[in-house]
């Protein structure tokens, strides 16, 4: 019997030729694949437009340095989340300022409210595991005048839905938007990738220029940037998985579903719950558990991997050793940090594997 992972990627003949094909047009860098990529993602959210760069993290980065964001500033983010989401902001200069998250896992909407100061120029909002963030941060964002900076590295396709029935999806929720192409993702570019979006016009004149040494033309740089550009066979690989989104998140939603209602009797898991009028786009299935360790024991003795998300919030961590915050307490993040373990959910889970993982999860 195989070891079900965590996550595995997703590789086929068309992202295969779309590869070659990109590589044999001998246009490596800065063509028609990053236009292409841009554009569908763009469209595809609902964004003004959309700028494929390296990676999740100096996405984060780009957005506070389009945003304007520099020493001085404060920009709240929550503490539980991957740890690029807080260092982007003292690499931009600023100050992290963090907060709770609340029942469904993300930054909890009273905490950010009580934490804007007149320093406050931005909120970083992580859509943890795939969940959207409370909608009433974006209009809390609004008015106060604060740049919603949505890091939305774990949530393609994720979306909220208005009392119309009408869906705005992750990428065209915020004023600018960053997303991860790492492999383990809901979509992936065949190495390391990102996206920033926009919805504002203002932001959209600079997006292209950030990730290509905030050049205005060939010979005036206009602001700071860098060389932050994808690869010409990572946007065309990222052009096919695109089209493959919405079949993948189905899939996703699908396994989160089994899940939910097959094991829903044992009282030994608290399974996570879904934000009202919103999709989950479900990158991780995470479980609260009593015993952490005897849980990813058993789930281990399956040959089913599991691990902690995330067992060491942002603020505890050394390099913020000297925030103001370090030894701050967060009543959530600290009851379930170290309780909360991934199991596995990706788009090519096979039915004998979501099988396999149920009945582990059962007879825990
Ligand atoms: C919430 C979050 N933010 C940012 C990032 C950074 O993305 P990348 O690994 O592409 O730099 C990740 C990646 O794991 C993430 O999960």
């Amino acid at each position: 019997m195989l070891r079900i992972p965590l996550a595995r990627p997703s590789w086929d003949d068309e992202m295969r030729q779309a590869a070659i094909a990109a590589l044999d047009s001998k246009q490596w860098v800065k063509g028609q694949q990053n236009i292409a990529f841009g554009q569908s993602f763009a469209d595809y959210c609902g964004a003004l437009a959309a700028t494929p760069c390296q990676n999740g993290s100096v996405a984060l980065w780009a957005a506070l340095q389009i945003a304007e964001i520099s020493s001085g500033d404060e920009v709240i983010v929550p503490s539980l989340t991957f740890i690029a989401s807080a260092t982007a902001i003292p690499l931009a200069g600023a100050n992290a300022i963090f907060v709770d998250v609340d029942e469904y896992y993300c930054m909890d909407y009273q905490a950010v409210k009580e934490a804007i100061t007149e320093r406050t120029k931005a909120v970083i909002a992580v859509h943890l595991f795939g969940q959207v963030i409370d909608p009433r941060i974006v209009e809390l964002c609004h008015q106060k005048q604060l740049v919603l900076i949505e890091d939305a590295a774990q949530a393609h396709g994720a979306t909220i839905i208005n009392s119309a029935g009408e869906k705005t999806y992750t990428g065209a929720i915020g004023d600018i938007a960053c997303f991860s192409f790492f492999p383990s993702k809901n979509m992936a570019v065949g190495g390391e990738g990102g996206m920033i979006t926009t919805t504002k016009q203002i932001y959209s004149e600079r997006l292209n220029s950030i990730v290509n040494h905030g050049r205005s033309s060939r010979v005036e740089a206009q602001q700071l940037g860098s060389n932050l550009r994808m690869s010409e066979v990572s946007a065309a690989i990222g052009v096919i998985q695109l089209t493959r989104l919405d079949q993948w998140l189905q899939h996703r939603r699908y396994i989160a579903n089994k899940y939910l209602q097959e094991c829903k009797s044992n009282t030994k898991l608290n399974l996570p719950k879904v934000r009202e009028n919103s999709q989950h786009a479900w990158h991780q299935f995470c479980i609260l558990v009593e015993d952490e360790n005897a849980f990813i024991k058993h789930m281990d003795e399956h040959l089913i991997d599991a691990r902690v998300h995330y067992p060491n919030p942002c603020h505890k961590q050394p390099v913020f050793s000297d925030h103001p915050q370090h030894q701050a307490d967060f009543t959530m993040t600290d009851l379930i940090c170290k309780k909360l373990v991934a199991i596995p959910i990706f788009h090519e889970m096979r039915a004998d594997e979501i099988n396999r993982v149920i009945s582990a999860l059962n007879s825990y």
